[in-house]
């Protein structure tokens, strides 16, 4: 995006909105991240329904799942897809060269369980791959793009995760990312296409983020989230240390997707899960969780379903947040949202000692008026009404992050909160 001092502030800023909004993927999905559960993290490629038939990939997991994404509250705060990962597929294709499901698993089918899934106003997403075979060894789709895309519309399936495992050439892997778009495209159903194309690229080449958003909903970048602290912050840090090229190529239609969140696993503390929500709300990511929503822990769970933190994820403008800038081991994150408000993420990166004090001063959130500041994370407290002589104080645990939303007070609802620099591409003062 060229030299930000060298164009003023708001031709960056149309520049970068037009390129967010005229060239995504025109299927009219995922206007706002995807959310929903998708199995990988937690259940991984169990097959064995004969020893553990509670955590198999089986139709029941799926069915148990939706279930319980209606009777539990998911589905009323917006997680709306029960995503099917690797592992699904029987060993060959049929005789007319169609996909099908291991049978012993998934005895109903496909389309049975989306009709099961659609009667309760879920929708399903499932998983394929670009390459000859999918990372787990199953049948790929390379060489039968068409036909596979077509099976995925005739079962009434709703989201396609394409992995990249086995692809060949990188032309190949490319064309392989543009052929199915087109073929999914060409199904005339409404599939939000969710690609691993950066990811496998990015080892050879730098991903072009202009095509890829032609023609894919969501992108992985990096390496696959694990139940850890340490797996988190190797995301959160390569994001920000890709900001540059990746936070640009977000909204409305495509997004960057750091890939599931854990909350309500075995790996992560409290206060890591809480800096999983803020930050993949200030990152705009997809919210797939990938956990057991039969055992999952009350707090786990009132901390997915927070609605406030939705609300910042799924804000309409659709402008990826970005790190601006680090201090004593600090990280200040910031996300502008609709009707001029702020979203403002304090990380304490330090793994050692007790919770420290950070203190955000007026010129940290550019308010040039009057505002409300609402902590939201981790819990909600109003703040009251601040200008820019205030100095907010916030306390925030090791590996922990305080998450505050910042909106217009009334008599100032027209002045927006931040300054049109104070937008991604001011973050090379870092
Ligand atoms: C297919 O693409 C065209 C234009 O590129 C778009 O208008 C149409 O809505 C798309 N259809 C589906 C089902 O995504
Ligand atoms: C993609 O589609 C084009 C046009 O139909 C075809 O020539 C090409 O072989 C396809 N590539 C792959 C990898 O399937
Ligand atoms: C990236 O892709 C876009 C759209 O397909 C294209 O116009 C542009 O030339 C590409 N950029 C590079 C550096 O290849
Ligand atoms: C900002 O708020 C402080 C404390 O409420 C108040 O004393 C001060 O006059 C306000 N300044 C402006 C410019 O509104």
């Amino acid at each position: 995006m060229g030299s930000p001092t060298s164009l003023p502030a708001t031709a960056l800023l149309w520049l970068s909105l037009w390129t967010a909004w005229a060239q995504a993927l025109d299927n009219g999905l995922a206007l706002t991240p995807t959310m929903g559960w998708l199995h990988w993290e937690r259940f991984l490629c169990n097959t064995n329904c004969d020893s553990d038939p509670h955590n198999c990939i089986s139709e029941q997991l799926f069915m148990q799942m939706a279930d319980l994404m209606v009777s539990e509250g998911w589905k009323n705060v917006g997680y709306q897809y029960v995503c099917i990962d690797d592992c699904w597929l029987a060993a060959t294709r049929d005789a007319q060269n169609r996909l099908q499901p291991d049978m012993k698993r998934f005895p109903s089918g496909i389309k049975k369980l989306a009709d099961y899934v659609h009667s309760k106003g879920l929708k399903l997403g499932i998983y394929q791959d670009v390459g000859k075979k999918t990372c787990a060894g199953f049948p790929g789709s390379f060489g039968f793009y068409e036909l596979d895309a077509q099976t995925f519309a005739d079962w009434g399936i709703d989201l396609l995760k394409f992995d990249g495992c086995n692809y060949g050439t990188l032309n190949l892997l490319a064309e392989g990312y543009r052929n199915m778009s087109l073929a999914l495209n060409k199904t005339g159903r409404s599939i939000v296409y969710s690609c691993e194309w950066p990811f496998y690229m990015k080892f050879f080449k730098q991903p072009n983020y202009t095509e890829i958003r032609e023609y894919c909903n969501h992108w992985r970048n990096f390496d696959d989230i694990y139940d850890s602290w340490n797996s988190l912050k190797t995301i959160l840090d390569w994001t920000a240390g890709h900001q540059d090229l990746i936070v640009p190529a977000a909204g409305p239609g495509g997004w960057n997707d750091p890939d599931m969140l854990v909350i309500g696993n075995f790996g992560l503390s409290w206060d890591q899960q809480v800096t999983q929500m803020a930050l993949w709300a200030i990152m705009a990511a997809p919210l797939l969780m990938s956990n057991d929503l039969r055992t999952i822990d009350p707090n786990s769970k009132a901390l997915l379903q927070n609605k406030e933190v939705i609300a910042i994820n799924q804000d309409p403008l659709g402008k990826q947040g970005y790190l601006e800038r680090k201090v004593e081991d600090f990280e200040l994150w910031k996300r502008p949202l609709s009707q001029g408000a702020l979203a403002v993420a304090v990380v304490n990166r330090r793994e050692i000692g007790s919770s420290r004090s950070f203190v955000l001063l007026g010129n940290d959130w550019a308010c040039k008026q009057k505002c409300v500041i609402t902590r939201l994370l981790p819990t909600h407290k109003d703040l009251g009404l601040h200008n820019c002589t205030s100095a907010i104080k916030v306390q925030v645990n090791p590996t922990g992050t305080v998450l505050l939303k910042l909106t217009a007070s009334e008599d100032t609802a027209h002045h927006k909160l931040f300054s049109e620099s104070d937008t991604w591409h001011s973050m090379d003062t870092l």
